[in-house]
């Protein structure tokens, strides 16, 4: 049977038709949702949990459902599997990548390794199963810091594949460390000199930005954090505006905690068709493909066993830190 993405067939469904079809496949396949909050806010809405990468990763690891919809990118999906061997993980579109995890083809790392001896390997939880299976332990943005500081203090220690989160942690933890050269294409994507303007026109607003962006807007910024911890920021801190240095989802989440507070969206390039930031891969999901997912039972996530083990035994080194 081909692989139906957005079934045709589904467009005389009208948004709510489709959405209670879709609750009542969910009852029926004993399914959870999980989402990101980058996701759009259709999305959000359905999901049973939506979090940052560790909180997601935590939720998938101690679900009892028999199929996980993963509302995210690959390598989010990836891990759900890697911790959920025996359930179905599917992703509503397979082509949701992540421009850091593609930095990191499993060859080149392998080299990279074989010329770094004796390193420790911290890799960002954006990385494919393969670079996972390679690293010591793993991260996510919400503990890089406690992660690379769990280490002893004379182990060299390779930071990959964001250079800008490794940047920042060398700065948070005062250690060396050799840096793989990825990025964030949404992230260093945001146009300093728009901010700066943007800055200016609202002097009374706080930056909050996500530490893959680059250290000239990190260095600007009153509070750098992951996903939920920008979003626990605007909540605790008493000021009434925010520029929002990061992709531009999670701002549904952030003016539903705070509706009375002006959120405002750090500016991206002139090019970018929006005015903020949007990761194109986080936005190939929709409602539908959701649905035509969970019916099909695939796009689901397969992994060779030995690849899902290794990987397996990075990731719980992370989720045992708490
Ligand atoms: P979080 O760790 O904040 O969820 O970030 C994941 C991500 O992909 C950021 O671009
Ligand atoms: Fe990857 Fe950047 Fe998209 Fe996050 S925002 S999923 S790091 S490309």
């Amino acid at each position: 049977m081909p692989m139906i993405l957005d079934d045709p067939a589904l467009d005389g469904i009208s948004e709510y038709g489709l959405r209670e079809a879709l609750l009542a496949l969910r009852t029926e396949r004993n399914a959870v949702f999980l989402a990101h909050y980058y996701q759009t806010p259709d999305i959000q809405e359905l999901a049973d949990f939506v979090g940052d990468s560790l909180a997601l990763a935590q939720a998938a690891d101690r679900t009892g459902a028999d199929t996980i919809l993963f509302c995210g990118v690959h390598f989010m999906a990836e891990t759900a599997k890697i911790l959920n061997p025996g359930r179905t993980v599917l992703l509503p579109d397979l082509d949701a990548g992540c421009s850091l995890a593609d930095s990191a083809p499993a060859d080149k790392f392998r080299a990279f390794l074989d010329a770094h001896p004796g390193h420790t390997v911290v890799s960002y939880i954006n990385c494919s199963a393969a670079v996972k299976a390679m690293s010591d332990i793993i991260c996510t943005s919400s503990n890089a810091v406690r992660v690379v500081n769990s280490l002893p203090k004379n182990r060299p220690v390779i930071f990959a594949p964001d250079k800008h989160l490794g940047a920042y942690v060398q700065r948070m933890t005062g250690r060396r460390l050799v840096l793989w050269d990825g990025v964030c294409e949404v992230h260093v994507d945001i146009s300093a000199d728009k901010l700066k303007l943007l800055l200016g026109k609202h002097p009374e607003a706080k930056l909050v930005a996500h530490p893959e962006c680059p250290e000239h807007i990190l260095a600007e910024a009153d509070h750098v954090g992951s996903t939920s911890s920008l979003l626990d920021f605007v909540q605790r801190d008493p000021a009434g505006t925010f520029i929002v240095a990061t992709e531009a989802g999670i701002l549904h989440r952030m003016r539903e905690a705070v509706p009375h507070k002006v959120l405002i969206p750090a500016p991206a390039h002139a090019n970018n068709t929006c005015a903020c930031s949007e990761c194109p891969y986080m936005k190939r999901n929709t409602v539908r493909k959701m649905y035509t997912a969970l019916r099909d039972g695939r796009p689901a996530i397969e992994l060779p066993e030995d690849v899902r083990r290794g990987a397996e035994r990075s990731l719980r080194r992370m989720l045992a830190l708490g």
